[in-house]
């Protein structure tokens, strides 16, 4: 497994992978990797020759006063993970490598409709970073198939939109959320919680499963089981950004007649912001 940081080299290698006929596949990552993050890693292995990770924490997608200073950086200990997983490459590149001329960037890549709702409208630019930093990726890599975390649903919804309006070369595989034996959704974030918290972190995804029981027992109010979730997760010590109900493929609020739905919500528990959601497939028609 080769650490690249150089995306001269990077380029080298993919060419010369392309030029022997062989397919590649990348997992970007921000580092600090878990079992969800393994997972991705599998997925990309199973489809390609030749899998590239990249492990750039992207400055572009924080806010102000969010963690990117304090975001865990684990370089070494991601390598010896990715290692025994057959990935070929890791590319490690340095922020001026990727933003030679700092992350003001004169072309940004937004999507509206899909960036600004959801933890769109609560993270303000997040999702054009996101956006940004991954077309970035994918003309740097130049990858056959990219694999993402169905945990991170609004982030795969922004990414497939992009790459089909842009015309990107690249398959898209969405890869199902790991959970801890509780439930909790793996997730970085989840080191800034105290013991105390981790245990109601659970909370989240007990109320998502409640609340996909109500909408496939139906008929559904929407917006009743949308505030049913909020005061559940405020009563349990939750500071509630949403809970919402709505279409797996627009993420738009749903219509009578939908049957596939995703319930989402993020919650902020101390302090880290937690992010979840189930898909649901309503037995009939939503009425
Ligand atoms: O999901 C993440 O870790 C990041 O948002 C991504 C896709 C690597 C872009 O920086």
């Amino acid at each position: 497994m080769h650490t690249i940081n150089r995306l001269t080299e990077l380029r080298q290698q993919v060419r010369e992978w392309h030029r022997q006929g062989l397919e590649v596949g990348f997992v970007p990552t921000m580092g600090s990797l878990h079992d969800g993050h393994l997972a991705l890693v599998k997925a990309a292995r199973a489809r390609s020759d030749r899998v590239v990770v990249s492990i750039f924490v992207n400055p572009m997608q924080f806010g102000p006063g969010e963690d990117f200073d304090s975001y865990p950086r684990t370089l070494d200990a991601d390598c010896a993970q990715l290692l025994p997983l057959g990935v070929d490459a890791v590319f490690a590149p340095p922020v001026r490598e990727v933003y030679p001329d700092g992350d003001q960037l004169s072309t940004r890549v937004e999507v509206p409709g899909l960036s600004d709702i959801l933890c769109g409208s609560y993270r303000p630019g997040h999702f054009v970073g996101v956006a940004t930093v991954v077309a970035k990726m994918f003309n740097m890599v130049a990858p056959d198939l990219a694999v993402f975390g169905k945990k991170d649903y609004q982030q795969l919804a922004v990414i497939r939109r992009m790459v089909r309006d842009l015309n990107f070369p690249v398959q898209v595989v969405g890869v199902d959320t790991v959970r801890e034996g509780d439930g909790l959704a793996r997730s970085s974030r989840n080191a800034y919680l105290s013991a105390e918290e981790r245990e109601t972190a659970s909370q989240i995804y007990a109320t998502l499963r409640e609340a996909a029981e109500w909408l496939k027992a139906g008929p559904a109010d929407v917006a009743a089981l949308e505030a049913w979730g909020r005061e559940r997760l405020d009563g349990r010590g939750f500071r509630t950004d949403y809970f919402s109900i709505r279409r797996q493929a627009d993420l738009q609020p749903p219509a009578p007649g939908d049957r596939e739905l995703v319930i989402l919500t993020a919650a902020r528990l101390g302090s880290a912001r937690l992010i979840d959601n189930l898909e649901v497939s309503l037995p009939g028609p939503l009425a």
